[in-house]
């Protein structure tokens, strides 16, 4: 059973508290995970009294346990820049800790557009909140900061250089929370725990992979963190890089908190990074038709909701191996999924008979049926030679009659109870943002275009004309 704890969700009112945070706070709340004491602290702009801090998650107050819920729930009122809300925090938590006999931990969640970052890790510190209140142990704090961890590689380290001066790396958690989903922790299971994928995961048998992270939605009322951010920021630097780990590490040295992280790590490393002159040839990016009239986006926008590019790793194990990735907002569907193709072996034999399009390919479905697949040749039935590509799969939901833990309670979990594992290490994040800010630097130039798509597309063409020209198309 975990400890005691409290809470406090900076960015309370916002998108990823209320469909994200508290959402997934509850569900554990429901599922008997929280320990008995806990004290959730809504910290926002916004003049809200306790009461109206629960109202605003009209889903769940819908349910039968919302007002047991509820009681765990207070509201700070706050401008990030100011003192005020922070000294009256410091009244509020000092209050707690003398009503409960005792110093509980401390998490401060950092859920508000990263550029209030700066200003709330400077109050934390200057209220000495940061310290637990002079309690003398850093122990009863720590700090969760959403991604992205920055914008570029300068703005990062100095965001690091911020936490590093207030926090112990023990008391940091860096959240991406793809790292929380099943099906990238079940990646490595797959590859490290069944012997018979390691000897082909390499140069020798894959032709290639593909990395697909589309969205059916928009950017809906997110128009002001999206716009300038773009979808390279928002989910290329974190989630696609996560999912690329995960298919690209070696196997770590052990399953351990260090072991992992330095396998990520090291494979992030391995990125080759394009040359911004190059950009144009290597990514495509796009915009969706209507989006410059979405909410909070400025008319004259050249933010990208689409991004698919061509890039290498520079590792023995997959030297001249193409990786294609592409991800986009108001996409075709909603899926995230990684394709290993393998060479194509069939023609050695069966050319006369004629072989399928392609040969084995092993998908790995992140979201949604989350599973594996693997695509294999066949005989067809019938006395005539004929071949036809098949399925074999594996279903979360058909195994295991559930789809797993959301990947924001399996977050919170871990923040809580400390394990550190599933969350970024400032080494992996510098070498993704160098990778990205080539791209970035590479669409400073003007002439680099950006290609309008219709919403429920696959994307502007372009996209497609990058496998093409090397013979291949998107899965
Ligand atoms: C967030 C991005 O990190 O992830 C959003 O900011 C995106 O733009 C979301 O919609 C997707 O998360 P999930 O878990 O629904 O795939």
């Amino acid at each position: 059973m975990l400890n005691k704890f409290v809470l406090i969700l900076f960015g309370a009112t916002g998108d990823l508290a209320q469909n994200k945070l508290i959402p997934s706070l509850f569900s554990l709340f429901i599922q008997n995970k929280l320990p008995k004491d806990f004290f959730i602290y809504g910290f926002a702009r916004r003049e809200l009294n306790n009461e109206d801090f629960g109202n605003f998650f009209p889903e769940q107050k819908m349910h039968i346990q919302w007002n047991d819920f509820s009681k765990h729930l207070f509201y700070q009122t706050g401008n990030f820049d100011e003192d005020k809300g922070y000294a009256e925090l410091v009244q509020h938590l000092e209050a707690l800790d003398s009503k409960m006999g005792e110093c509980i931990l401390r998490i401060f969640y950092l859920a508000t557009p990263p550029i209030n970052y700066p200003s709330i890790l400077s109050h934390l510190e200057k209220s000495r909140l940061s310290e637990g209140l002079g309690q003398g142990t850093k122990n009863l704090t720590k700090i969760a900061i959403e991604k992205p961890f920055g914008k570029d590689v300068e703005t990062s380290k100095m965001l690091d250089q911020k936490l590093s001066e207030i926090f112990e790396e023990e008391q940091i958690f860096r959240v991406d929370h793809y790292l929380g989903k099943e099906t990238i922790q079940n990646l490595l299971v797959f590859r490290f725990a069944n012997g018979i994928f390691e000897p082909i995961w390499n140069k020798e048998y894959i032709d290639h992979v593909q990395i697909t992270w589309a969205e059916q939605k928009g950017i809906k009322d997110r128009g002001k963190f999206f716009d300038g951010v773009g979808i390279l920021r928002d989910a290329g630097q974190n989630h696609l890089m996560q999912i690329l780990a995960a298919v690209a590490m070696d196997m770590p040295k052990s399953f351990s908190k260090e072991g992992v992280r330095d396998a990520r790590a090291k494979a992030i490393k391995t990125l080759k990074f394009i040359d911004p002159k190059d950009v144009s040839h290597q990514v495509v990016r796009g915009q969706y038709v209507g989006y410059k009239d979405e909410k909070d986006v400025s008319k004259d926008s050249t933010t990208e909701t689409f991004v698919a590019t061509k890039f290498f790793l520079d590792s023995e194990r997959f030297a001249d191996i193409p990786f294609y990735m592409r991800a986009g907002k108001s996409l075709k569907e909603n899926l995230v999924e990684v394709s290993i193709v393998f060479k194509q072996t069939c023609h050695i034999l069966f050319k006369e008979v004629g072989c399928p399009e392609e040969g084995n390919v092993l998908k790995i479905r992140i979201q949604p049926n989350e599973g594996i697949i693997l695509k294999i040749i066949a005989k067809t039935p019938g006395s005539k030679l004929q071949l036809a590509p098949v399925d074999m799969h594996f279903l979360y939901k058909e195994e295991f009659g559930t789809q797993g833990m959301d990947a924001y309670e399996k977050i919170l979990t871990d923040i809580l109870t400390g394990d550190q594992m599933l969350f970024n290490r400032s080494d992996e994040l510098q070498s993704s943002w160098t990778f990205i800010e080539n791209i970035l630097k590479g669409w400073e130039n003007p002439e680099v275009p950006i290609y309008s798509y219709e919403k429920g597309s696959w994307g502007p063409g372009e996209a497609d004309h990058l496998l093409e020209k090397d013979g291949r198309k998107w899965l």
